[in-house]
């Protein structure tokens, strides 16, 4: 069974620095050379706390800017998938989004965040790509994407799910830390993996504070911690998964959590 290397990185990224965000982000790839696929944290070339769309429309790139370009040639060269949050500029909005680069293609993927959370309501458009699953043939992976907030709701890793998602990536900046109890959730009650990659840190806004918990982890399909940072350390943790495991959504002879499903009794 194929064994593929996931990677979440950890790191404070530095309010409105795009230039030494990155520059950060390529010292930690280094830490992370051996994974197959890298995950950042949401926002993690600009860092979170706008307060304004101007602020946001001053540091957002669209898919093909200059910084997601850097990227890309940084995942050709290494031959990895990259997984990063950042502030996206298209068709006259800004999203909050997170673009799968992977290194065979000229052109990233890109989720834009579909439920926006506390400020991010004043600063960014809410996303249009809906939820989605890239096949990546090379790794035989099926990818899903969903960011921070979007784990309160369990219709989006159970859309990713059904799409097929063998392994779920959820770039951070968690401020809560009711999520630690739901994530393993999200994993087993779908059998996927799931990878947080969370941020470090404290950014102070017009007198708000906000604290980012870290704790990046990586679950199994059964809910188990496959590896989990501390709340403070910038770090790259990396995870062994076998995405074949999560194709059967039996757990044993009788019982299949997805074929026993009984659609025509729930609601939306
Ligand atoms: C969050 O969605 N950044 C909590």
């Amino acid at each position: 069974m194929l064994k593929l290397r996931v990677a979440v990185v950890q790191f404070t990224p530095v309010f409105g620095d795009p230039r030494r965000n990155v520059a950060t982000m390529l010292t930690l790839l280094d830490a992370a050379r051996s994974a197959h696929v890298v995950i950042f944290p949401e926002l993690a070339t600009t860092g979170y706390f706008f307060q304004t769309r101007q602020e946001v429309a001053a540091l957002a790139e669209p898919a093909d800017g200059p910084t997601l370009e850097r990227l890309q040639r940084e995942a050709r060269w290494r031959q990895q998938v990259l997984v990063v949050g950042f502030p996206e500029q298209a068709n006259n909005r800004l999203y909050n989004s997170a673009a799968i680069v992977l290194p065979g293609s000229e052109q990233c993927v890109v989720y834009r965040k579909t439920h926006l959370f506390y400020k991010e309501k004043l600063c960014f458009d809410p996303g249009d790509t809906g939820f989605f699953v890239v096949h990546i043939p090379a790794l035989d992976l099926r990818l899903g994407v969903m960011i921070c907030y979007d784990w309160r709701f369990p219709e989006a890793a159970r859309t990713l799910a059904l799409q097929g998602a063998d392994l779920i990536a959820c770039p951070s900046n968690l401020v809560t830390t009711a999520w630690e109890m739901v994530m393993p959730v999200r994993a087993l009650e779908n059998k996927v993996y799931l990878a947080v990659a969370n941020r470090t840190g404290v950014e102070e806004r017009n007198g708000e504070r906000l604290v980012f918990r870290g704790k990046s982890a990586v679950y199994s399909y059964n809910g188990s911690v496959l590896c989990q940072a501390n709340a403070e350390e910038t770090t790259v943790l990396i995870a062994e998964i076998e995405p074949e495991q999560t194709r059967t959504k039996a757990f044993d002879p009788f019982d299949d959590i997805f074929a026993d499903r009984r659609p025509e009794h729930y609601r939306l």
